[in-house]
């Protein structure tokens, strides 16, 4: 059994995230209509609905995994929202050869995938001259006073983890102009997402296949470390515009 499928069967929500935050950073941006809108990563599809229910107007969901896909479009159905979702089973990295004029590019807990500023630099290319990104990135969020469990969890599981100020850095040199940013609260990642997995990862932690065993014993530590983070890390939105 994949552990993937085991650990996140039935859930909407597949990183941290919160709706109501989603819909403020939208309603935040300086554009509210968009023609091409893309959500890069989109798993199941949680901003994804976000984006369909706000905007109006049909929102291309990309994502590798068709898993993932065939819940959201079975929850863009039970929702009334499947007439406005796109899905495309493909990887996020070609985006800009099956897009290549997008108004708004989302993208919430995904772009670390292909590397938060090589998926910046490929993006780039997509967007339309002054369309406008949303992409969300695991981040320090300051330089002191990290508990060191902390340091040596992020050393091995996300050695490429930047602050803040060095994410807009990447953002400027790939082409965009920031507008804002926006840090996820903890409790975002708690509701529908740790409170769900940590009873799950604890019940497959002693599993037979040695795959689901590490995948749980992961998730649970991951979950410690988020217990005493103290504030040092986070989710963070990054709203950009494209310059040129
Ligand atoms: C942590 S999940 C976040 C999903 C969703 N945005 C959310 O917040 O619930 C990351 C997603 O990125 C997808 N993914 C990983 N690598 C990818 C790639 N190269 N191209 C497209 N999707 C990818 C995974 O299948 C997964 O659905």
């Amino acid at each position: 059994m994949n552990p993937i499928d085991l650990l996140f069967a039935n859930m909407e929500k597949l990183s941290p995230g919160d709706d109501r935050l989603s819909l403020y950073v939208l309603r935040s941006l300086p554009e509210h209509r968009f023609e091409v809108v893309v959500d890069a990563g989109c798993g199941a599809g949680r901003q994804t609905f976000v984006l369909a229910d706000e905007l109006k107007t049909a929102v291309h969901a990309v994502d590798s995994y068709q898993p993932f896909l065939d819940r959201l479009i079975q929850r863009a159905k039970e929702k009334g929202l499947a007439q406005l979702v796109r899905t495309h089973c493909m990887d996020m990295k070609d985006i800009p050869t099956v897009f290549p004029a997008i108004d708004l590019l989302w993208s919430e807990g995904a772009a670390y995938n292909i590397g938060f500023s090589n998926a910046l630099a490929t993006w780039v290319k997509a967007i339309r001259p002054n369309g406008l990104a949303v992409v969300s990135e695991l981040c320090w969020l300051r330089e002191d006073r990290i508990p060191d469990a902390v340091i040596e969890f992020f050393q091995s599981g996300y050695p490429e983890m930047r602050s803040v100020e060095q994410n807009i850095q990447t953002a400027e040199e790939a082409g965009y102009k920031l507008f804002n940013t926006y840090t996820l609260p903890n409790e975002a990642w708690v509701k529908d997402y740790y409170e769900v997995l940590e009873p799950r990862a604890k019940s497959l932690a002693n599993h037979s296949d040695v795959a689901v065993r590490d995948f749980a014993v992961e998730t649970l530590k991951e979950i410690e470390i988020f217990k005493i983070l103290e504030d040092s890390y986070g989710y963070v939105f990054y709203v950009l515009q494209r310059t040129n």
